[in-house]
């Protein structure tokens, strides 16, 4: 365990979790368990950013949990833990403010896309902070390698930043993170609109397939996904101009294992609605197999607590050290 390189992500426990956060972060986070010493957390901070009405808020951080069990990661190999129990996070994230550039942080893009949504006076500090934070999240471990989504790119770049030049300053305390990024393929898109990422937040719930939607509603969304109207129909991957059965082929492909290539070749000759047919029939299959997995974990309150403090608890251990070393560097008495 001690050669294994570090590798720290988190997901905000905002509910509703789709397929594409399952295909494109959490089943990446099983796979590469063995590999890598993982931290994963849950980030009910970061979620504060937007307002969260505190019951589901609650209800929300035990789901989730329960989701990452029933994905298959593991807590006996990794560390798996509530952000919120390890105060260090929030402690290193007030020092490392100083180490941060308004101009930086002003330049975020996901900020600046959503500050658009807000009114001028109605801009929270926590939501300008936010890289901030997951500063403190990433070099409290000092993680090497950070599994994210595109949309996490530009923080993850201020993260290195915020590490670098601390590090010029006070030698080389933090490790430098860098990211990893699904490929390609594993990045789900939007139903109606598959030239845009399938996102939990989208307001229309018929872009989306979530881990808990019925089999009758798979049928609907699947049902009315955007294809083509290429003339002969043609079940090929191409994102450019086929961008809707490019994503139905990525979704069947990751949740059967089957290559992209087998795909193409046993659609040949057939029509749209067989792809969608067997999009539905795998999908209802694997979210059938996941809910019971799912329930098990929920309805075991025991076990959760269990796991939930056994994560802080090696957590901050952890993080203590880290923060100690930063403190004492820094001339904290
Ligand atoms: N901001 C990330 C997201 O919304 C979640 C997150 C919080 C995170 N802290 C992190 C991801 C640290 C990677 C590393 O997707």
């Amino acid at each position: 365990m001690l050669n294994k390189l570090t590798v720290f992500s988190a997901i905000q426990p905002t509910g509703n979790l789709t397929i594409g956060n399952y295909i494109g972060a959490l089943r990446q986070w099983k796979n590469i368990q063995n590999k890598y010493f993982c931290i994963f957390s849950i980030a009910d901070l970061h979620s504060l950013t937007i307002y969260q009405k505190p019951n589901i808020l609650n209800k929300n951080i035990l789901d989730t949990l329960a989701i990452f069990l029933a994905c298959g990661i593991n807590p006996s190999k990794n560390i798996i833990f509530i952000q919120s129990h390890v105060p260090q996070h929030t402690q290193l994230s007030w020092i490392l403010n100083y180490f941060t550039y308004f101009g930086e942080l002003k330049r975020m893009i996901q900020f600046k896309e959503k500050i658009l949504l807000l009114n001028n006076n109605k801009i929270n500090i926590g939501l300008f902070n936010y890289p901030v934070l997951m500063a403190a999240d990433i070099l409290l471990y000092q993680a090497n390698k950070i599994p994210v989504g595109k949309d996490q790119i530009q923080h993850i770049e201020m993260v290195r930043n915020i590490a670098i030049r601390f590090n010029s300053i006070y030698g080389k305390i933090f490790t430098i993170p860098e990211k990893i990024i699904s490929s390609n393929g594993s990045c789900i898109m939007s139903l109606l609109n598959p030239l845009k990422k399938m996102s939990k937040s989208d307001l229309n719930s018929n872009n989306i397939i979530s881990l808990f939607d019925s089999n009758d509603i798979i049928v609907k969304k699947i049902n009315n996904a955007v294809t083509d109207s290429n003339i002969p129909p043609n079940i090929t991957y191409d994102k450019i101009h086929k961008p809707g059965i490019s994503n139905l082929l990525s979704i069947l492909s990751n949740i059967t294992n089957n290559s992209i290539q087998n795909l193409e070749i046993e659609f040949k000759g057939k029509i749209y609605s067989d792809l969608k047919k067997s999009v539905i029939e795998h999908l209802c299959i694997f979210l059938n197999k996941f809910r019971k997995k799912y329930y098990n974990y929920r309805e075991n309150k025991k076990l959760l607590d269990n796991i939930i403090i056994n994560g802080s608890n090696q957590a901050q251990k952890k993080a203590k050290v880290m923060l100690n070393k930063v403190n004492n560097i820094i001339g904290l008495y």
